[in-house]
């Protein structure tokens, strides 16, 4: 029966990891899969989580089952960083926990489709897995340009797909910090894409995985809360895993806002139960670690504190990174200028699959087979070597 199944590469982008380890050049440098790294070039875990860490250890009573909702502590704790002064909007939002930002994608398209979504519009390029996971699901999705060449979001595309969908069909859209090409909406880019939505009825699916890497917390929701003020109904996939540093164990969350009104909240619960049986069929119930310690660090405001300074530290390095290549300006035919406007931890240079191959062969520099970089990536040890090399490899 096994042979009846087709050979499947393995995802890119984690195969970089691989191939960036076995590469014994001492000055590599690895720009490939979106992890945080500090001036030194280390991961390391996040202050704040080792406290808070420390104190499940020593107060944690149980690791019994929760439900497939998972840490209902954990995601209302959240909520006000997400949604602002009434972090319930009236009570139109309900949330529980996921296996990661990715868990949560696969829940808000799953559960769309279930409610009927017919196509979903998404910008391109996009992160590669949105679309692994629309097609592992059968969920159509079709493209529009997210980008222009100059480096800025190509808002008469998305307010054209916006416009030319409506009901049955939505729209993912990146809450900030868009992977891969920290391209990011305006306020008043976002004020338009929140009207039409709401004049046509399509449905936004906004994917959250960056939040706090691009200029604030507030800041990077800012677009998000001013979709969510206009229109009926929304989901939402957030991630814990870049903020707060904890990747591996996949720390994420959907949110669902249903409409105003005593009819949305019995619309609210009759979603909600069906996003709990899909999580349960899905992986029953999400691993409660890293967001049992997201609960504890948000419940302290010592810890609090610590893990706000934490991400501002991450967040002034990337910008540091950021200004330094915008201020070189040209390296071969690569204008650098537009990171300097980009956000979070990847931007897209304009290179060829050929020249990718041969900043990796010659200058042992690893980034995806698209041109994204991991901005992080760089230090102010390697960051003349890198511009040097897409110089030599572009010139
Ligand atoms: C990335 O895009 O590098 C990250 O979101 C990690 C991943 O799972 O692909």
């Amino acid at each position: 029966m096994l042979d009846n199944l087709e050979p499947q590469s393995p995802d890119a982008l984690l195969a970089l990891i691989k191939l960036h380890a076995a590469d014994e050049r001492p000055d590599k440098i690895d720009l490939g899969v979106g992890v945080y790294r500090t001036g030194q070039g280390g991961t390391p875990v996040f202050g704040a989580i080792k406290a808070a860490e420390q104190w499940l250890v020593e107060n944690q009573d149980s690791k019994s089952y929760l439900g497939p909702e998972g840490d209902m502590g954990f995601v209302n704790a959240l909520k006000p960083y997400i949604f602002g002064g009434d972090p319930t909007m009236g009570g139109r939002i309900q949330g529980m926990q996921t296996p990661g930002g990715t868990g949560a994608v696969r829940l808000a398209a799953a559960l769309a489709q279930a409610a009927g979504m017919t196509r979903l519009h998404m910008g391109t390029p996009s992160w590669p897995n949105h679309a692994q996971i629309f097609g592992d699901i059968d969920l159509e999705w079709v493209g529009f340009d997210h980008a222009n060449p100059d480096g800025t979001a190509n808002i008469d595309a998305v307010l054209d797909a916006i416009n030319g969908a409506g009901p049955g069909e939505g729209v993912l859209l990146h809450g900030c910090c868009h992977n891969p090409t920290g391209i990011d909406y305006t306020a008043e880019q976002w004020d338009a894409i929140a009207d039409a939505l709401a004049s046509s009825g399509t449905f936004p699916i906004i994917d959250t995985a960056y939040h706090g890497l691009g200029h604030g917390l507030d800041e990077d929701v800012d677009g998000l809360r001013r979709v969510l003020a206009k229109v009926p109904e929304a989901f939402i996939a957030y991630s814990c895993d870049k903020n707060f540093g904890m990747y591996r164990d996949r720390v994420g969350a959907f949110y669902i806002m249903s409409k105003a009104g005593p009819e949305g909240a019995d619309t609210l619960d009759k979603a909600f139960s069906n996003a709990n049986a899909l999580a349960r069929a899905s992986w029953s119930m999400p691993p409660d670690h890293g967001a049992a310690a997201v609960r504890v660090i948000l419940r302290d405001p010592a810890m609090t504190q610590q893990w706000l300074d934490e991400l501002d530290q991450m967040r002034g390095r990337m910008r540091q990174v950021r200004d330094y290549l915008a201020n070189a300006g040209v390296a071969g035919s690569v204008d650098l200028a537009p990171l300097g406007i980009q956000n979070g931890l990847f931007s897209m240079l304009p290179v060829s699959k050929e020249q990718v191959v041969a900043l990796r062969e010659d200058h042992g520099i690893y980034m995806a087979g698209s041109g994204r970089i991991n901005v992080a990536g760089l230090t102010m040890d390697n960051i003349d070597k890198f511009i040097a090399a897409v110089a030599d490899v572009t010139g």
